[in-house]
C-alpha cells in the first residue's frame, strides 16, 4: 500500500471506530454491568471523537445517535460481506431486521407531522391504513400506537420478516387493530377500503411500483392519501452514490421523485407533493374524490 493510500485508509478506519465508540458510550448509559476500566476508555474515546461538539452527549436526543451508528455499521458490514449479491430484499438477520424496523417506525412520525398542517391527511388517520412491505411491523405498530381509531393492514412477502412481525404485533397492546398478511402488493384486492397507503418504492422494481399503484388506487377510498417514499439523493457525490446503491441493492430502481409524482398524476391523484428530508423523500398524492 502506498503511503498516501495507507494514510487515507487509517483516517477512515479511525472515523469508523470513532462512530462506534460514540454510540457505545451512549448505549452504556443504561448498563450497570460493564467493567469500570472498559467504560472509562469508551467514554474517553467518545470525548476525543466528539471534540468539536463538546458537551453534545449531555444535551441532545441520544437515541438518534445509536440508530444512525447501527444503520451505518449494519449497512456497511452487509456491503463488505456480500458486495456481489443479487439485488433484492434478502435480509435474514433478525437483529438487522429489527433495527430496520425501529429506524423505519420514525416514518410514521413524519406522516403525523405532515398531517398537522394538512387537514385532509389528518382525517385519513381515523380510517384504514395499508402498510406495504411491513417488514417487522415497525411502522404498523407505531401507527397503531399514535392513532387510536386507525385500523392497519400490514402486508409483506418475506417470511423471515413476517415471523418477527407476528411476534412484535403479538407483544403490542394494539394488536387487535393490526392485521398482518403474507401478500404481494401487486395481488391486493381491489375493493375500496383504504384511507391511507404507504408504498416504499425503494424496495421494488419500476414495473412492480406501477402495478402496486394501480392496485392501491383501486383499493383506496375517495380522498385517501398515498405516500410513496424513496431515498433522497444528497448533493454530496459519495452519499449520492450510496443512496443509489442502497436503492439498487434493496431491489428498487427509481431514484427520481419526479417519476413517482408522474405515476400518481397518471392515476388521477391530486395535491401531489414532494417532501424531501436528508434520508427519505416522500412523494404524496390524494386519490381523486
Ligand atoms: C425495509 S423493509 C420495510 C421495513 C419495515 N417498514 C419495518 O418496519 O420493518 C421493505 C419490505 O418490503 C417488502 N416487499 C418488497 N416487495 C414487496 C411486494 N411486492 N409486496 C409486499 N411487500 C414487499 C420486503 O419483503 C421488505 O420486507
Amino acid at each position: 500500500m502506498s503511503d498516501t493510500l495507507d494514510r487515507r485508509v487509517q483516517q477512515l478506519s479511525r472515523a469508523a471506530r470513532m462512530l462506534a465508540t460514540i454510540a457505545a458510550s451512549v448505549k452504556l448509559r443504561s448498563s450497570t454491568t460493564v467493567d469500570p476500566a472498559i467504560r472509562e476508555q469508551i467514554e474517553l474515546g467518545a470525548r476525543i471523537a466528539l471534540d468539536d461538539v463538546a458537551g453534545a452527549l449531555d444535551s441532545e436526543d441520544l437515541s438518534a445517535v445509536v440508530t444512525a451508528a447501527e444503520m451505518a455499521f449494519a449497512e456497511g458490514g452487509e456491503l463488505l460481506r456480500n458486495a456481489d449479491r443479487a439485488p433484492g430484499w434478502q435480509v435474514e438477520d433478525p437483529a438487522l431486521l429489527q433495527a430496520m424496523g425501529r429506524a423505519s417506525s420514525n416514518a410514521f412520525d413524519r406522516i403525523l407531522a405532515l398531517a398537522e398542517t394538512r387537514p385532509s391527511l389528518r382525517r385519513t388517520l381515523e380510517g384504514r391504513f395499508l402498510d406495504v412491505g411491513t417488514g417487522v411491523a415497525g411502522i404498523a405498530i407505531r401507527a397503531a400506537e399514535a392513532c387510536p381509531a386507525l385500523q392497519i393492514d400490514a402486508i409483506d412477502l418475506w417470511a423471515p420478516a413476517l415471523d418477527l412481525a407476528e411476534r412484535n404485533i403479538a407483544a403490542s397492546p394494539h394488536r387487535s387493530r393490526i392485521h398482518l398478511r403474507n401478500l404481494d402488493v401487486t395481488a391486493l384486492a381491489l375493493d375500496p377500503r383504504y384511507s391511507l397507503a404507504w408504498l416504499p418504492t425503494m424496495f421494488m422494481a419500476r414495473p412492480v411500483v406501477e402495478r402496486a399503484l394501480d392496485r392501491i388506487v383501486a383499493a383506496s377510498l375517495p380522498d385517501a392519501w398515498i405516500i410513496a417514499p424513496l431515498y433522497t439523493l444528497p448533493t454530496d457525490p459519495f452519499m449520492a452514490a450510496m443512496s443509489t446503491l442502497r436503492t439498487l441493492r434493496g431491489g428498487g430502481d427509481i431514484t427520481d421523485p419526479g417519476d413517482i409524482a408522474a405515476m400518481l398524476k397518471a392515476r388521477g391523484c391530486t395535491d401531489i407533493e414532494i417532501d424531501a428530508e436528508p434520508l427519505a423523500t416522500f412523494v404524496m398524492g390524494r386519490v381523486r374524490a
